[in-house]
């Protein structure tokens, strides 16, 4: 996946907006050593720093990770990956936002390379999309993809049910002590085309595959069948769902 860092920033904003009641959970203490998994633009990654703590912003993308070192010239980034990273000393917490469930090919990956990154008592805290999130946008996409006579695409995401993620984070070796599963409507008050400019933000590689005289009509066709469920008066609505969580390390 290609990430537009201008793009994200300015019209998907409200995703790392969204976010500072994770930095709250995760409450991070002056000294402490946390390292942030799929930081983005390090929006989340300056918060956690404010508070005195020590930290790193990793991520997969490096267009995200050049836009982060050019916006927060004083923090720690690198580019690196959710499947597989190691630390050279281990981390007081990890976190994550919104970031997890891009990591879906191998979430047990994942949670296994977060073990070893944290010290033993080290805490895991992160948010990511949970069962059921865009549920409205992506059936939109299915079935205008259907309509247009395109081959289904494969969603590159991963929306786990709260029982799903505790048994794999219980199964990868921490102790589950907060787990909030949730409906988080979302406005999307930067995109004056609604969904289509979801669709082009969060599954543009779907759209590489797509002849491109079809991109534009199609994409108005997600519009049509997202409408009726998430068009307000005031605007667009995604209807996002959230898993929210606070681990430890054995
Ligand atoms: C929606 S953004 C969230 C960014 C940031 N945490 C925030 O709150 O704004 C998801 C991020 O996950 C990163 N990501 C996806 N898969 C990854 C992987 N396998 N390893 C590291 N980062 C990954 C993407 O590059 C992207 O920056």
């Amino acid at each position: 996946m290609r990430w537009n860092a201008r793009a994200y920033d300015s019209s998907f904003g409200y995703v790392s907006a969204h976010g500072a009641p994770l930095v709250e959970l995760l409450d991070p203490q002056p000294g402490e050593r946390v390292l942030d998994l799929g930081c983005g633009t390090g929006v989340l990654t300056a918060d956690i720093a404010s508070r005195g703590a020590s930290v790193l912003g990793i991520d997969g993308s490096q267009a995200m990770i050049e836009t982060a070192i050019a916006q927060h010239p004083g923090l720690d980034f690198t580019v690196g990956d959710g499947y597989d990273f190691t630390v050279a000393q281990p981390y007081d917490a990890v976190f994550s936002n919104a970031a997890l469930h891009w990591m879906s090919r191998d979430p047990e990956a994942v949670i296994a390379c977060v073990r070893m990154a944290l010290r033993p008592g080290g805490r895991f805290v992160a948010e990511l999309g949970g069962a059921g999130n865009c549920a409205a946008l992506t059936s939109a996409l299915l079935t205008a993809w259907r309509e247009y006579g395109l081959a289904e695409p494969e969603l590159p995401w991963y929306f786990p049910t709260p029982a799903q993620y505790a048994l794999r984070l219980e199964k990868g070796g921490f102790v589950v002590r907060l787990l909030e599963y949730f409906d988080r409507p979302t406005p999307l008050d930067e995109c004056p085309n609604g969904a289509a400019d979801w669709v082009r933000m969060f599954a543009g590689a779907l759209l590489d595959r797509v002849p491109p005289a079809t991109v534009e009509p199609l994409l108005r066709r997600v519009n049509e069948l997202a409408a009726p469920a998430l068009r307000r008066e005031s605007g667009w609505m995604a209807d996002y769902v959230r898993l929210r969580f606070a681990a430890v390390r054995h």
